[in-house]
């Protein structure tokens, strides 16, 4: 039995059909950008790390497969890479539209896309709106992979997302995708409520919860919940995920790119020896170029 059948991932009333859309209530998608804090602070932690690789690697165009309310591609937007960002989440995306929108005089988020799309049929969604389109660059960053669940108790179907962004990238071109230290997590039951993503300033409370079936940890409730004192607002939601550990993960990365790809481990952005305990594991693999 997997993990999203003997415990309520999702909030009452969302159908259990279709796209898995944990943010289909609208509750996380309108604390999001609380809960990310200030933005250039947020992305300050590893804006010269991605875009240093990127630049490095002769980066253009970048598919952003879970931009959320848009930050890391607004980040990419203002640096003058032409980014497509798509997302599952209709309520997430609201937001990236209204940024847009709101930064519709100026010309570099003229040519900014986004569209709705979901990782397991990415390449169609895509080939919908850019037909025949590979990129120099995907990303998948701020623990969203982790969001899909193991539904069949065989991690298939997060395998053939995994192959659907390798698809995705032209020969050369580079995956940057992370994951929470779920093996830290899992030892000390406990999520810290600031990261290297996340420096809200209000206080915040992530309850932590790891449902084991059959001795193995399939799944992780975190249930936050952020108090703004000054307005007397508090907010709280629920997003569930799939505790990917650092070695089998690694794994199944190399396997979707058919063990060719250059495979590089870092942690909080830094090197792995820098720090012993990291908040997150940051992948990033380099597609072989034959
Ligand atoms: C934690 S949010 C992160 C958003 C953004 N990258 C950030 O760091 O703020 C995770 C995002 O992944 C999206 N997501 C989850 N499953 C998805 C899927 N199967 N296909 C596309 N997007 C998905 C969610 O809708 C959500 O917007």
């Amino acid at each position: 039995m997997s993990a999203d059948q003997v415990f309520h991932a999702r909030s009452e009333g969302i159908p259990s059909e279709g796209v898995k859309d944990q943010y289909a209530d609208g509750k996380a998608a309108r604390t999001w950008n609380k809960f990310i804090g200030d933005s250039n602070q947020r992305t300050q932690n590893y804006k010269d790390f991605l875009i240093g690789l990127l630049k490095k690697n002769g980066c253009k165009t970048v598919l952003d497969t879970a931009c959320g309310t848009g930050i890391d591609s607004m980040m990419l937007v203002n640096e003058g890479f032409k980014l497509v960002s798509v997302d599952a989440s209709d309520k997430m995306l609201k937001h990236a539209l209204k940024a847009r929108w709101e930064k519709r005089k100026d010309s570099k988020y003229d040519e900014w896309i986004i569209e709705e799309a979901n990782w397991e049929t990415l390449s169609r969604d895509i080939e919908s709106f850019l037909p025949g389109t590979q990129f120099d660059a995907v990303i998948c960053l701020g623990n969203s992979f982790a969001h899909l669940l193991d539904e069949y108790g065989d991690q298939r179907v997060q395998k053939m997302c995994l192959r659907n962004f390798a698809k995705c990238l032209k020969p050369g071109g580079l995956l940057f995708i992370d994951h929470r230290n779920y093996d830290a997590m899992i030892d000390s039951g406990a999520t810290p409520g600031h990261s290297i993503y996340y420096n809200c300033r209000y206080p915040v409370d992530i309850k932590t919860s790891v449902l084991v079936v059959g001795g193995k940890p399939q799944l992780v409730a975190l249930d936050y919940c952020i108090t703004d004192e000054a307005n007397k607002e508090t907010s709280e939601f629920r997003l569930c995920y799939y505790p990917h550990k650092l070695a089998k993960f690694t794994e199944m990365l190399d396997e979707a790119f058919d063990n060719s790809a250059k495979h590089h481990i870092y942690a909080d952005f830094k090197p792995l020896s820098e720090v012993p305990v990291p908040g997150f594991y940051i992948h990033v693999l380099e597609k072989a170029r034959n």
